[in-house]
């Protein structure tokens, strides 16, 4: 498979398993996270499925384009570290869907973050909630889903919080 092939795989696959999530918690109540906005792509996409969904986005520095973020206190700029446990204490677990995309390059350093984020995503999301993260977790309160679209393996990981 060519690299172009690749990355578009990769990409459908991502916005597949959005539409889907987006969709099975429509009738959810509560926010969305998305942390890591980055360029701003994939909480355009999920801006555009739940019109009217208040969503967060979380990230160390504010490089999204200016068309495809967050207005006001829902741009929580800082490290996961410090503003996702302040969100909890905030707000409570309350999310609906919570979007974690926070891979770099360095398979060791996502690997070391996505065991502390593991931690923290079940103090975020209500029960029943749906977590997409393009890192393995692993929690006692988070279930593996089943990806309900065809997606390469290992592309992306899908939860609930129970
Ligand atoms: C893969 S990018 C996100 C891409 C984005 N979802 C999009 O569609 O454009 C990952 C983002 O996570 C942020 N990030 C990674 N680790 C972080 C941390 N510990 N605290 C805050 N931001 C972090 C990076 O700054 C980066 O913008």
């Amino acid at each position: 498979m060519s690299r172009l092939d690749s990355f578009i795989r990769r990409l459908s696959a991502q916005r597949s398993v959005l539409d889907w999530a987006t969709q099975a918690i429509r009738d959810v109540p509560g926010p969305v996270l998305e942390i890591g906005l980055g360029n701003g792509r994939t909480f355009d996409h999920l801006r555009e499925k739940l019109p009217g969904r208040d969503i967060y986005a979380f990230d160390r520095a504010d490089n999204a384009h200016p068309q495809s973020k967050p207005a006001g206190d829902l741009l929580v700029l800082g490290e996961f570290a410090v503003t996702l446990p302040a969100f909890a204490a905030r707000h409570g677990a309350v999310a609906a869907l919570i979007h974690c995309d926070t891979g770099s390059g360095d398979a060791a350093a996502n690997a070391r973050q996505a065991a502390w984020l593991s931690d923290l995503v079940p103090t975020l999301g209500r029960t029943g909630a749906i977590v997409l993260s393009d890192q393995r977790l692993a929690h006692p309160r988070l279930s593996v889903m089943t990806p309900p679209v065809e997606i390469p393996p290992e592309r992306y990981f899908l939860y609930t919080i129970f």
